[in-house]
Formats: C-alpha cells, sequence, structure tokens
C-alpha cells in the first residue's frame, strides 16, 4: 500500500496553481498524488489540462443545485469517493457552506492573491492598487468557515510598483502563488505544520526568503 498523499483539487477556471501543484506531486517534491480535479465549470479551461494529465475530473456545476448546501453535499460527495488527505482551492471561485469544511476540518487549503487579512474577497490585486498598498502578495491558509481568513501556512510578498495595472501585479503574484501553494502543501504532507489556534507553527524552519533578516 501506498504511503503517499491523496489530494483532491478544486477549480473553476484556469488552472495555473493546480498544475504547480500536480508537476510538484509528479517530480516528488510533494508526497502526494492527485486523485481528482474537480470544478464547478464545466468549461473550466483546467479540465481538459488535467484529463490530458490522466488525473480523474469531474463536474458538479453549482447551476443544477438548489442551494449552496444542497451544491456542496454533492461536491463531498463526490470528494468522499477518492478518500482525499487534503483537498487544495486552487481559484476554486465558491465559498464553502459550513457543513463541506467541517467535513474535512484543517484538511482544506486556498490561496488568495494578497497577504491576508488584507484584501479579502474578489480583485484583491485591484483592491491593493485602489488602497495604495506599497507590498502586497499571496497567502495560503487553512480554510474555516469565514471567508479567506483561516490559519495562515504562508505568505509570499510581492512590491507594487507606481503605475501598477491590475493584471501585471495580479501576474507578478501569480508568479509566487505557484511557489508558495507547492510548498505549503509539501510541508503539510511532510508533517512540519502544527495547527495552534489560529497559528500554524512550522515544526522544520522554512528557508528565508529574499529580503528577510536572519
Ligand atoms: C489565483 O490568483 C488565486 O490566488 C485565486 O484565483 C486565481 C486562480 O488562478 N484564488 P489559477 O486558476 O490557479 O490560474
Amino acid at each position: 500500500m501506498s504511503d503517499r498523499g491523496r489530494v483532491a483539487i478544486l477549480i473553476s477556471g484556469r488552472g495555473s496553481n493546480m498544475q504547480s501543484l500536480v508537476r510538484a506531486m509528479r517530480d516528488g517534491t510533494i508526497a502526494a498524488d492527485p486523485v481528482l480535479v474537480l470544478s464547478n465549470k464545466p468549461r473550466a479551461e483546467g479540465l481538459a489540462w488535467a484529463e490530458a494529465e490522466g488525473i480523474p475530473t469531474a463536474v458538479v456545476d453549482h447551476r443544477h443545485a438548489a442551494s449552496r448546501e444542497a451544491h456542496d453535499a454533492a461536491v463531498v460527495d463526490r470528494l468522499r469517493e477518492v478518500r482525499p488527505d487534503l483537498i487544495c482551492l486552487a481559484g476554486y471561485m465558491r465559498l464553502l457552506s459550513p457543513a463541506f469544511v467541517q467535513a474535512y476540518p484543517m484538511r482544506i487549503l486556498n490561496i488568495h492573491p494578497s497577504l491576508l487579512p488584507s484584501f479579502p474577497g474578489l480583485h484583491a490585486p485591484r483592491q491593493a492598487i485602489e488602497y495604495g498598498a506599497r507590498v502586497s502578495g499571496c497567502t495560503v491558509h487553512f480554510v474555516d468557515e469565514q471567508c479567506d481568513h483561516g490559519p495562515i501556512v504562508l505568505q509570499e510578498s510581492v512590491p507594487l510598483r507606481d503605475g501598477d495595472e491590475e493584471e501585471a501585479l495580479a501576474a507578478r503574484i501569480l508568479q509566487r502563488e505557484h511557489h508558495a501553494y507547492p510548498e505549503a502543501v509539501r510541508a503539510f504532507f511532510a508533517g512540519e505544520l502544527e495547527i495552534e489556534g489560529r497559528r500554524v507553527v512550522r515544526t522544520v524552519p522554512s528557508a528565508p526568503t529574499p529580503g528577510e533578516c536572519a
């Protein structure tokens, strides 16, 4: 029996974070395998990539459900079939209902394109520009019952430039996302994360990021 972890990835669109996670699983950086890519949108671009990679895919179309709870119950039913150790939200543009979160306590990760708690919700890079922030970035966090709120696993910063456009900033943040998300998932499966309240303690010190004092 394999002792590798089992990861389900939820997407709604392009799926570039999904790709970065799958690549890190395939090259052995993450001690886990992708067991399902599930989308709430039948035409999500990332589905075709996952299928070409031989990963099982599923669509649970939210438009066919009577309520958020009913949709999430259908998603959880599908997830149970693949027995995931971890669920990674990767551009999954749905708020999770409490029952979904409670089905997988501290077993759901999300990536958000800002340094939380700044700029939760939609259009985070645009929010950072409009606010006049000098630094933004990305956050990988466990999912709790509030939007973009759970315990933070790691963050990477991205400086804003004068005259930054939303698209350019989002692209620079996305580069950091593709580094941060695989590292967070690697640490999860390496058993390096302990959760104390809303703090995630790394049991193995992470390498300093550029600009960090020793
Ligand atoms: C990323 O910026 C992620 O942080 C946000 O949605 C975007 C998804 O991009 N939640 P992709 O689908 O992973 O390319």
